[in-house]
């Protein structure tokens, strides 16, 4: 099965548990070193290519980013005891984005909750300067089942995505 069929799965077995959304990202830059945090899914692009995550514009995260693009995202799922490990490049799209970019910050702001949206002191009539959505590109999945046979695959785009199995 491939990655984006085993991640939806995923997801839907596990959309009563908020926590499901969590990721955790790992970022590096010079200044800041290696750090990792949790943040939240904010969904797909339509191919499934992409993922995004919003965040403020003044933060370790975004100024790391800005410097190193890469990152690696982890994400558990403990009632299917899955992993995903994501290695991503992200682009940070802010209030100065143009064309399809400003689209998808627009886009990902109307799908926030009130109470997200508040944690960015909005007034009423523009999206917030500070807001910040982050597009990761995903470039490799490396997929982790612990089943009764514990189980690991690696997917890259070079192969199509297709499968590799590797031994645990
Ligand atoms: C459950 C949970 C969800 C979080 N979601 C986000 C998020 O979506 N975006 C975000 O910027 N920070 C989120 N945070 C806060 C970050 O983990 C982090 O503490 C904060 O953004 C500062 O990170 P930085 O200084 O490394 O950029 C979340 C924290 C928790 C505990």
């Amino acid at each position: 099965m491939i990655w984006k069929q085993r991640l939806a799965r995923s997801l839907h077995l596990s959309r009563s548990k908020p926590e499901s959304r969590y990721m955790q990202l790992a970022t590096y830059c010079e200044v800041n070193g290696v750090q990792n945090r949790t943040v939240v899914f904010r969904g797909f692009n339509h191919s499934g290519t992409q993922l995004y995550f919003v965040s403020e514009k003044d933060c370790d995260k975004v100024r790391s980013l800005y410097c190193h693009p890469q990152a690696e995202i982890a994400w558990y799922f403990a009632k299917t005891r899955e992993q995903f490990r994501l290695a991503v490049d992200c682009s940070i799209i802010g209030e100065d984005a143009l064309a399809e970019e400003a689209n998808c910050r627009q886009r990902v702001w109307d799908r926030l909750s009130a109470s997200a949206r508040n944690s960015f002191r909005p007034n009423h009539d523009e999206i917030p300067a500070n807001f910040i959505v982050s597009i990761c590109t995903i470039k490799q999945v490396d997929y982790l089942h612990l089943g009764q046979i514990h189980e690991r695959y690696l997917y890259q785009p070079s192969t199509s995505w297709k499968e590799q199995q590797i031994p645990v």
